[in-house]
Parts: structure tokens; sequence; C-alpha cells
């Protein structure tokens, strides 16, 4: 099927999943298949941003989290890490536009203290230009590890508690959850890894408790709009049943 059969299908099929999350994999294994320097997968990867912000903007998806530099990724050779830094500059700075445009609103997500001046210079940017916007909540999980995440949570809960201002008895899971960077979103109804790599790699560990797994085979890259239209239509197949016997 074509990518506008697939998104007319999506549509009699209803249940369009209002998070989707991906964990953007495989950029390195695409170049090394073409005898290629890793940070050009990392460049080709970028039209496929494009191509699944697009796609959940038609699809009518409202949060989409895109998983693009772990906190782990660090430990990359610093000629990669650069290079990933010079494309989300890069991608923001050719983006923010048309982003703005469309209705998206980007937000950063992760410990942005790390990035270099211009990096964060530039995210502050987007962020502050597209903030009006709420067709589409782009998420981009940037030195993002969600074992931190939740370290950063009770450390900030402990602190209320210690301040008087919050009560352990008042500690739950939405209080819990109000602390996480991902405060204001929906848990992710669907996450998709692409390259094949069966594991979340410290990724929304508290957020994905329900959320339905698609391993896809294809390199982020190949990845585009029809892929992330199969997913969903996969996903609409799905029985969810959050711990309950079926209806
Ligand atoms: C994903 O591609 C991008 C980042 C993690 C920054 P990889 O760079 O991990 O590609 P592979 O897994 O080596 O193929
Ligand atoms: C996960 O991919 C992180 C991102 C896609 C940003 P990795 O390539 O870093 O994960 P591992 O090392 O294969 O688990
Ligand atoms: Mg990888």
């Amino acid at each position: 099927m074509t990518a506008n059969e697939l998104l007319a299908q999506l549509r009699v099929n209803g249940a369009i999943p209002r998070h989707v999350a991906i964990i953007m994999d495989g950029n390195g294994r695409w170049a090394r298949e073409r005898m290629l320097p890793r940070p050009l997968g990392h460049r080709s990867g970028m039209k496929s941003v494009r191509e699944v912000v697009e796609g959940a903007l038609e699809a009518g998806v409202e949060y989409l989290s895109l998983f693009a530099f772990s906190q782990e990724n660090w430990q990359r050779p610093p000629v990669e890490i650069s290079a990933l830094m010079s494309l989300l500059e890069e991608y923001i700075q050719r983006e923010a536009d048309e982003l703005e445009g469309q209705g998206v609103r980007v937000r950063v997500l992760g410990d942005i203290d790390r990035l270099a001046p211009a990096a964060r210079a530039a995210v502050d940017r987007v962020t502050a230009q597209t903030a009006h916007n709420s067709k589409l909540t782009l998420n981009l999980f940037i030195s993002y590890g969600s074992r931190a995440e939740l370290v950063r949570a009770a450390r900030r809960i402990a602190d209320e508690v210690q301040a008087g201002t919050l009560r352990p008895e008042q500690v739950d899971e939405a209080a819990f959850a109000e602390r996480l960077y991902t405060a204001d979103c929906p848990d992710p109804d669907l996450l998709i890894r692409t390259s094949g790599e069966q594991r979340i790699s410290n990724f929304l560990l508290w957020q994905l408790a329900y959320t339905e797994l698609l391993i896809s085979p294809v390199l982020w890259p190949d990845f585009g709009r029809t892929n992330l239209y199969e997913a969903i239509l996969d996903f609409q197949n799905r029985d969810r049943r959050f711990g309950r016997v079926p209806a």
C-alpha cells in the first residue's frame, strides 16, 4: 500500500495513538553498509525525522517523542558527539520556521545543561519560538537517561518534603509523574524501535509501563512515513488489556 492508502486505512480504523515514541537507531549501520563515515548516517537520519513529523501531523498524532541522544551516548568518540551536536543545530536552524508554521510545539527533554553553548542556544530558541503551538508536541530527548530522570524526580520530592511543602502521604504515582520531564504528556501508546534491537536502552522506563512495543528491522535513515503508518496499523490491531480480562 502507498502512504496515502495506508493513511486512509488508519482513518477508517479510527483509534490513532495519541502519543508515539521512537528510538531512532541504526544510523551507524546504515553508513557502514555504504562504507561511509558514521556522521553521514546521522545526517541521512534527519530526513527520516522530517518524514515522521509530517506523518504524525497528517495522521493526527498529538505527541511525538524522539530519542535522539542518550546520556550514555556521551561516551561515544568526541568527533561523533560534535557531529551530532552540529546536526541538532542545523536541524533547528533549517526546520524551526516550518515547524512553527505547521503548528508543532518543540520541546527538548534531558540534561540540556551538558550541551555546548551553541546547541543550547538553538534549543532555547526553537522552544520559545514554537511554545504557543498545540497541533503536535514534538519531544526531542537529548542527553536523556530514564534512570537519571527518575532519580531527579525522587530528589525533587525529597527536597519538597524536607522544605515542608509536600507531605510523604501526598507522594503517589501522579505526584511522581508530575516531577518527570514528561509531566504534561500522556504515556506513549506506541513505542517504535528501529534497526531490530530488542531493548529499551534507558528510555522512558516509567512512562512505557503499558505501551505497545514495535521493533522494526528498518534502519533509521530508511524509515519513512509509510513505515510509521504501517506501525500505527499494527498498533490498531493490538488488544490492550491493562491487566484486565478482555471485554
Ligand atoms: C542512532 O544510531 C543515533 C544515536 C544513538 C545517536 P546509532 O549511531 O546508534 O547507529 P548504530 O546503532 O550504530 O547502527
Ligand atoms: C539508543 O540507541 C539511543 C538513541 C537512539 C538516541 P543506542 O544505539 O545508543 O543504544 P544501544 O547502545 O544499542 O543500547
Ligand atoms: Mg545504536
